[in-house]
C-alpha cells in the first residue's frame, strides 16, 4: 500500500501525458502526406514561341544573337530571372 502511495503521482502524471496527446492529435490532427504532389507544385507559364520572329535565314551565330538582342538588351540575365506564374 505504501508503495502505491509512492506511486500515484508518477500513474497521475501518465494518464495527463496520454490525455495531452490524444487532445493534441484530436485538435491538430494527423496529416497525411498526399498521394500526389501536383495540386502543390506551382504552374509556369509555358515558354513564349518565338517562331515568328525568325523568318528570314541566319547568316552565322553572330546574327542570330544580334536578332535576339533586338528585344532582349539583357538577353544573358534572362536565365537568372524568375520564371513567372500563371494565375
Ligand atoms: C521580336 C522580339 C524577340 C526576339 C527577336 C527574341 N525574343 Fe525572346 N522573348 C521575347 C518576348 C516578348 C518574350 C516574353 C518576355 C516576357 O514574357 O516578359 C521573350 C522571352 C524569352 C525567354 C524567356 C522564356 C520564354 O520563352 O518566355 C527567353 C529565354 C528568350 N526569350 C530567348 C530568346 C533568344 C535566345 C532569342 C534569339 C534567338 C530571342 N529570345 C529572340 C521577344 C523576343
Amino acid at each position: 500500500m505504501e508503495k502505491l502511495l509512492k506511486i500515484w503521482p508518477f500513474l497521475v502524471a501518465s494518464v495527463l501525458l496520454v490525455a495531452l496527446m490524444i487532445v493534441t492529435l484530436m485538435v491538430f490532427g494527423v496529416k497525411v502526406a498526399p498521394k500526389t504532389p501536383w495540386p502543390e507544385v506551382v504552374n509556369f507559364r509555358p515558354h513564349l514561341d518565338h517562331k515568328p520572329f525568325f523568318k528570314q535565314p541566319f547568316s552565322s551565330g553572330e546574327d542570330v544573337t544580334k536578332k535576339c538582342l533586338e528585344c532582349h538588351k539583357d538577353i544573358f540575365l534572362l536565365h537568372l530571372l524568375p520564371k513567372r506564374r500563371v494565375v
